[in-house]
């Protein structure tokens, strides 16, 4: 079995110590949701029995229109929750909230990442002071604001079922504009900030989108994200077709000069509408609309192994189940217990719709948002977040720990982080290294630390430590969350003995589970339930397309991706989409992405370019040398977003291939993380061909 994230970080560190569950009270929590160990094996096991009963239960946490008549309806590998049922999502976050008294409390906490800007529309060159911008806002005002926005997009032609597409930047807005669509019934597809133009158009197009929400601009590093010229190039590129853009709504964040963008989005056709000028003016009354349980909550598009990002589809009822169970009992959340939750992931990523937003509102908890990156204007901003705003439960990515490390114990120590009760992590693996400094300088050794481990596909944690309940190990995700049937098993799909590396299978259907991708079902049923079988009944199982392995103790250690993707500091990447904008330049014959040990953001990109010779002769100058790895780079960037360029690019004269002409992907798997260690870069040509040779029939 190949593995890309095996290549991922190198552990030095043996850490075999086990860390107990402890009790709730030590950490400031009045109780635990599952308290110990035999509760959640009750549970569990309550789960795997009686299904029914078990969901049927969980979906009583849920407010709903009409009541559903039937739990599950399941024809392979196609599955329906809660069927009859009708709800709305924004209304279990927001208004039902409201109904029942607690309309006053808060439901958000945002921080804008400038200092000594407080109007909102900060100009650059201003004069900073030290303070930070924060607003608040309670599930009353969570209500206004979806309602006119409502409106507004109604006012627009927004309707229930169409694809609104969200870009925009970590502001409170953002989370109005996602429960705006899901109060009218809109489908949402939210498109990470940093993401390129041509990410833009090719979402829209696939997702027959015509309308977008965006900002002028979003703060990050003290710089300007140009949110609303990638919006205009998008809709520069598909104006006249079929599929040209017709609204643009445009939120005034940045406050720059967007005149000339707003000219080219008019002239190409698409009117452009400012939310400070619609908002303001639409009605407070706009009902939320009664979903069916399996309508489309929302679409977020995710790379895979093969083509282009592929539209997750997730519905209302069992979405929503789904996370508002799991952030519950992974985070211990409680209503007015003075909890304040913090997920750094941006709502751009899965991580950010369920455990920002649905998840969290839905219960009650208020969340806070921060809109800009880590290290402005200081490396500690964080941890001044967490010490300013008593941020009792912190949920961030690997990643970001290992950078944290680098910058230093003394910046953690210098803030008062006595609020935290829970820590989290998700997104890759975590290295035991990094969790023992998180469990040591952010947990203070007291917090629990939850790893857990999910997919865009999963709609909510799948593996998981409950924090009062399962012994934690460091690298471990545990074990599975109630509902869930998770197993590692071999291509057969025999359940493998402990310590045995295989795949990662979830062997029947649970209520957050993707519907299907978004136009191409036959994706779905091809990518997810087609790999492995049960070997008694020939049913599919869920293939998550990573490897593990469980322990004695049936604890899992997820290995990382067998299929060619590559987790990116967290960001999900598909190879074949580098490769691809790499042979968008007129320089570039053929290229091969693969993964590497990258000691920050786990798997590095590391790219084998080979080049046109024809293009290298065409001027004189030309070669193969580091300004051109320089361009390269930047193309990726251009073409995807800046989180994808390659680490590293090497030339080669040719890719090393099997006879039947596939790329020997492990040998530059192996070439990529072995030279990495030997040199720096150097821009000599690879020379594969003797290689290749040798091991001729691989792979
Ligand atoms: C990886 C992010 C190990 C895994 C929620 C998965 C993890 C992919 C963990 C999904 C974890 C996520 N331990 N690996 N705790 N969490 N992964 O769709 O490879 O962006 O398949 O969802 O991230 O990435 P996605």
């Amino acid at each position: 079995m190949s593995n890309e994230q095996n290549g991922g970080i190198e552990s030095t560190l043996h850490e075999t110590r086990v860390f107990p569950a402890r009790p709730a009270k030590e950490l400031g929590f009045d109780a635990w949701h599952v308290g110990t160990i035999d509760a959640y094996k009750d549970m569990h096991h309550r789960s795997m029995h009686d299904p029914e009963g078990f969901w049927r239960e969980q979906a009583a946490a849920v407010d709903w229109f009409t009541p559903f008549e039937k739990v599950l309806e399941w024809n392979a590998p196609d599955a329906k929750w809660f069927l009859g049922g009708t709800l709305n999502a924004c209304f279990n976050c927001v208004d039902r909230h409201v109904k029942a008294g607690h309309g006053d409390e808060t439901a958000l906490v945002w921080e804008g990442e400038p200092l000594g800007v407080h109007t909102g529309h900060p100009a650059p060159g201003s004069n900073y002071e030290k303070a930070p911008e924060i607003r608040r806002f309670t599930y009353r005002d969570m209500q206004r604001k979806t309602a006119r926005l409502g409106n507004v997009l109604k006012s627009l032609g927004v309707k229930k079922g169409d694809v609104v597409t969200i870009y925009m930047p970590m502001v409170p807005e953002l989370v109005v504009a996602v429960l705006a669509c899901a109060r009218i019934g809109a489908v949402h597809s939210v498109i990470f900030g940093g993401f390129a133009p041509q990410s833009i158009s090719e979402r829209m197009v696939d997702a027959k989108s015509k309308v977008i929400l965006t900002a002028d601009g979003g703060w990050r590093r003290g710089e300007i994200v140009p949110l609303l010229k990638n919006v205009a190039t998008a809709c520069d590129t598909l104006k006249g077709s079929g599929d040209a853009v017709r609204e643009v709504f445009v939120l005034r964040r940045s406050g720059q000069d967007v005149r000339e963008q707003v000219e080219s989005i008019k002239a190409g056709g698409a009117r452009v509408t400012w939310y400070h000028e619609s908002v303001p003016e639409a009605s407070d009354e706009c009902r939320c609309e009664p979903m069916g349980s399996e309508d489309r909550l929302f679409l977020l598009y995710t790379s895979g192994s093969t083509g282009k990002p592929k539209g997750i589809m997730h519905t209302t009822g069992g979405y929503l189940v789904y996370c508002a169970m799991t952030a519950r009992l992974t985070f211990n959340l409680i209503p007015a217990r003075g909890q304040l939750f913090w997920c750094t992931a941006d709502v751009g990523w899965i991580t950010g719709h369920s455990y920002v937003i649905y998840g969290v509102m839905a219960n009650r908890v208020p969340t806070l948002i921060y809109e800009g990156a880590p290290n402005f204007p200081e490396n500690d901003r964080f941890w001044s977040i967490i010490a300013r705003h008593k941020v009792t439960q912190f949920y961030t990515a690997p990643t970001a720990i290992r950078t944290f490390m680098k910058w230093g114990d003394d910046l953690p120590a210098k803030h008062d982080l006595s609020s935290l009760r829970l820590l989290g992590t998700v997104g890759e693996p975590i290295n035991p290294e990094a969790w023992m400094w998180y469990h040591a300088h952010i947990g203070r050794s007291r917090c629990p630390i939850v790893d857990t481990y999910w997919q865009t596909e999963t709609g909510g944690h799948v593996i998981t430590p409950l924090p009062g309940a399962i012994a934690t190990k460091p690298g471990s995700c545990t074990l599975p969350m109630p509902g869930i049937d998770a197993a590692v098993v071999n291509e057969q799909g025999h359940e493998l003995p402990p310590n045995s590396g295989g795949l990662l299978v979830i062997r029947r259907p649970w209520p957050g589970m993707l519907r299907s991708v978004h136009g191409d079902h036959d994706r779905y049923v091809k990518t997810y339930w087609s790999r492995v079988k049960d070997p008694r009944t020939g049913q599919p199982f869920y293939f998550s397309a990573d490897g593990a392995r469980r322990d004695s103790d049936g604890y899992f250690w997820v290995m990382g991706r067998v299929d060619d993707v590559i987790n990116v500091s967290g960001h999900r990447l598909g190879t074949m989409e580098v490769e691809s904008a790499l042979v968008s330049h007129p320089a570039v014959a053929e290229a091969a992405v693969v993964g590497m040990p990258h000691e920050v953001k786990g798997t590095g990109v590391c790219a084998f370019v080979t080049l046109k010779p024809a293009w290298l002769k065409a001027e004189p100058g030309r070669a193969p040398d580091d300004a051109l790895k320089k361009v390269l780079g930047a193309h990726v960037a251009k073409e995807i977003g800046a989180f994808a360029r390659p680490d590293s690019i090497r030339f080669a004269e040719g890719l090393p291939k099997t006879r039947s002409g596939k790329i020997m992907r492990r040998l530059l798997r192996d070439v990529a993380a072995g030279v990495q260690k030997i040199t720096q870069d150097t821009s000599t040509l690879e020379d594969f061909s003797v290689v290749a040779k040798l091991s001729a029939d691989e792979d």
